[in-house]
């Protein structure tokens, strides 16, 4: 439920974001902020606090940000920032100390008075996952909120609220995610902690709910009478980066990182019911059913319908790139996948015996995020000349790049003949709307300003996507003989993967 202003309006309040000295902070939080504040859609006299180890004083952090907030923000305008920076300010602070979040408390007091933001805190945990417990707990144990164990709750009547958000690895497994859920729950009310997921705050995972729900035609034919199959599709043409340290930790490789936490979202959209309205709530309660009734494949066909491989070398954009074993942070020896696939079921009416086929890859052919949803054959064919050419009707939903929708249908080549092609109906969002997305993370911070949880998971649905993906990571792991094969950097992944599609007669879309 939105707990936000009553006017539907955000209200001013303090930003404290723990881990400012990180990656996110100055590549995607604070130029988020600042287009935000360009368009005059962050509430006047919201501030802006980073919390952090390393030692560094309010301008010192201002200038680190400066370079990244130009590289990075989509309308960057000196004066604008320099004028936005005023209001970003720092705080040296050991987390896992709890003297720390004594001085800490006074510097957002001190803040909070400055500004008039009241009690209105939202902290953002982009820290990593092992400090989680100790700073939820250290803020509990200050009580810096004002009503008991709603450390983060809310007080309608005089305006003050204490949001979390809490980033991504959220658990490693279900015990730690449930864990992790136990720690935040001791501390806060559901309704105020915000689990991110930087993909739903992607305008076309946003536009599914629209295409589904805003329209009458197509949500007839959303079921298994009609649709054959369904890919979700998160591939990247990078590779770990530098971030291989992180990626090969328990908490790395493409089923945990992308699919476990992206692409069942995604997937959860496309499968979910109607809801009975736009609430939060509401959208949330049919995503945790869809969730509750998605299996992936049993213990004996784990070998057919699960993938894993990591990239070798190979070339992208006419460069040569390293192997995934060679990257800095990386074990020689490492079993951790960069390419997963799967295909999985959800067990309801509508969906009965439609398989949704999940994958994720680095170092791929292209960037590219979409679902293809695959539509079953005529039940007769008028055409027999042409029946080898004809292909099912598709709905392409591109999330990035080129944003938009593309149905994939059948046509008459203009002649005396009667030739049949596919074509396609194109709806690119940019160009109907002559206007660019936004940052996903600016969607979801103003999202948590304004106290709207639809966009953020709910425990159970976390809990959920663990359950579908720890069987085929255990039979991974269990199953010495298959380790990841290897696949060159810059193709659409290991050929275990085509042949998963063909077992069951189908193929990957790779456009
Ligand atoms: C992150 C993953 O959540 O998403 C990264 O940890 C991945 O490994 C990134 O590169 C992809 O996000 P996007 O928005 O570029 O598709």
């Amino acid at each position: 439920m939105s707990d936000s202003d009553p006017a539907g309006e955000p209200a001013n309040c303090l930003i404290v974001i723990f881990g400012a000295s990180g990656d996110l902070t100055k590549r995607k939080l604070v130029p988020s902020l600042f287009s935000l504040a360009r368009k005059n859609q962050l509430p006047a006299g919201t501030a802006v606090l980073g919390v952090s180890r390393t030692d560094m004083s309010d301008d010192a952090f201002r200038a680190h940000l400066t370079p990244h907030v130009k590289q990075f923000a989509r309308d960057f305008d000196a004066a604008a920032w320099d004028d936005f920076a005023t209001r970003i300010y720092y705080h040296t602070a050991d987390t896992t100390s709890a003297e720390s979040f004594v001085g800490l408390k006074a510097r957002i007091g001190g803040l909070s008075g400055q500004y008039g933001t009241g009690q209105r805190l939202l902290f953002y945990l982009s820290v990593a996952p092992q400090l989680y417990e100790p700073i939820v707990d250290n803020l509990a144990a200050l009580q810096m909120i004002t009503e008991g164990k709603t450390m983060c709750s809310l007080n309608r009547t005089h305006g003050a609220w204490q949001r979390l958000i809490v980033e991504k690895p959220f658990g490693y497994d279900p015990p730690s995610a449930a864990h992790l859920n136990q720690v935040l729950g001791r501390a806060c009310e559901e309704h105020a902690i915000y689990r991110i997921d930087h993909y739903l705050g992607k305008e076309t995972v946003q536009n599914l709910l629209v295409f589904r729900f805003a329209n009458a035609i197509f949500e007839p034919i959303w079921n298994s009478n009609y649709i054959d199959h369904v890919q979700v599709t998160a591939v990247e043409s990078v590779g770990v980066q530098d971030r291989g340290g992180y990626y090969d930790s328990p908490s790395g490789g493409a089923m945990r990182d992308m699919i476990q936490s992206h692409l069942i979202q995604v997937m959860a959209l496309v499968a979910m019911e109607p809801p009975v309205s736009m609430r939060a709530d509401d959208i949330r309660l049919e995503k945790v059913k869809v969730l509750s009734a998605t299996r992936g494949p049993g213990a004996d066909e784990m070998a057919d319908f699960t993938v894993r491989g990591h990239y070798g070398r190979g070339s992208m954009d006419g460069q040569a790139v390293p192997a995934y074993l060679e990257e800095q942070g990386v074990a020689p020896d490492s079993g951790t996948e960069t390419y997963a696939a799967l295909q999985l079921h959800v067990d309801t009416w509508r969906w009965g015996g439609v398989p949704f086929y999940l994958r994720s890859g680095k170092r791929m052919a292209k960037k590219l995020t979409e679902i293809v949803v695959n539509f079953k054959h005529t039940p007769h064919c008028l055409f027999r000349e042409q029946t080898r050419k004809l292909k099912p009707n598709q709905i392409i939903i591109n999330v990035q790049p080129d944003e938009g929708i593309r149905i994939r249908f059948e046509g008459k080549v203009p002649g005396t003949k009667m030739d049949i092609k596919d074509v396609v109906m194109d709806f690119d969002l940019v160009e109907q709307f002559n206007a660019e997305p936004p940052e996903a993370y600016a969607t979801l911070l103003l999202d948590a300003i304004r106290g709207d949880q639809t966009l953020f998971k709910h425990r159970e649905e976390i809990e959920h996507c663990w359950r579908v993906v720890q069987p085929a990571i255990d039979y991974w792991k269990n199953t010495a003989t298959d380790a990841p094969s290897e696949y060159a950097s810059g193709t659409w992944g290991p050929s275990a993967s085509d042949i998963m599609m063909a077992r069951d007669d189908r193929n990957w879309h790779n456009p």
